[in-house]
């Protein structure tokens, strides 16, 4: 459905001041900002390792990211502007964890290769059809991986990993931020029909799954390795990630509720 001039103006004006932040404050840079001359060979951990490989892996489905992303969006100025922007911001995710991995001396640089090989024979498909699931999609999935990486920082940083812990940082500022456009997406989409939007968002709820679970190899046992460490189980995905989604766009459990009853009427 093609949207109204007015709105249109709301995206752009969100995307300007996204991108007016990221520009001023939030720009890194894999060469300069990252303490590389303070790798040490005892800082290595295998598990550390293991985790930081898997999200090279799933951060490297970028090609289908971008080109099936910003497809949904094309016709939203702000929106697909934004695609471009996160494209480039998300490119340096799996390159600074490769290059860490590699001059650690954890991998190999064949080594990568041959997991990026493995990775790019599958392709990642849209989870979602239209431009407002696939908004809010992104406001879940991104503060779910901005946990992810807030934690695996803390992990490297008490194990004095600084290199690591500086890459985490980093990567999961960004990751929070797009979190927060799609919020801001998502709630212009509420103000111009709510009963819509949140009939969506019970079916993205109903239907939320991370990037890569089906396509990273043995992507479950790697989860096991992840949570073994302490990371975002069922439980903190719904209070940390879930719940504060709902609360700060403006929609109560409840209606999310209804919405999924009528969802499940509706298909059986
Ligand atoms: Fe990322
Ligand atoms: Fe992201």
């Amino acid at each position: 459905m093609a949207k109204n001039r007015a709105f249109r103006e709301a995206i752009y004006r969100e995307y300007m001041e996204f991108f007016e932040r990221a520009e001023r404050n939030r720009r890194w840079s894999v060469f300069t900002d990252i303490p590389w001359d303070q790798l040490a060979e005892e800082n290595n951990d295998e598990e550390a390792a293991l985790n930081a490989e898997t999200f090279v892996g799933v951060e490297s489905y970028l090609p289908d990211y971008v080109s099936q992303g910003i497809n949904v969006v094309r016709e939203m100025f702000g929106q697909a502007w934004f695609s471009a922007n996160w494209g480039y911001e998300e490119s340096k995710h799996a390159l600074a964890l490769r290059e860490y991995l590699v001059r650690s001396g954890q991998r190999t640089s064949e080594q990568m290769f041959d997991y990026e090989e493995e990775i790019l024979g599958k392709k990642w498909t849209l989870p979602f059809e239209t431009a407002r699931q696939m908004t809010f999609y992104g406001a879940v999935q991104e503060l779910a991986t901005f946990m992810m990486y807030k934690h695996q920082e803390k992990l490297a940083r008490d194990r004095g990993d600084e290199v690591l812990a500086t890459i985490y940082g980093y990567v999961g500022r960004d990751e929070a931020a797009h979190a927060d456009f799609y919020r801001k997406v998502t709630q212009l989409e509420i103000v111009e029909d709510r009963e819509g939007a949140i009939r969506d968002m019970a079916l993205v709820f109903k239907n939320f799954r991370m990037p890569g679970t089906l396509l990273v190899p043995d992507y479950d046992a790697r989860t096991e390795v992840m949570r073994k460490t302490g990371g975002v189980d069922r439980g903190v995905f719904f209070k940390e990630v879930w719940f504060p989604t709902l609360k700060k766009v403006g929609v109560t459990r409840e209606e999310i509720t209804r919405a999924s009853a009528e969802l499940r009427k509706s298909a059986a």
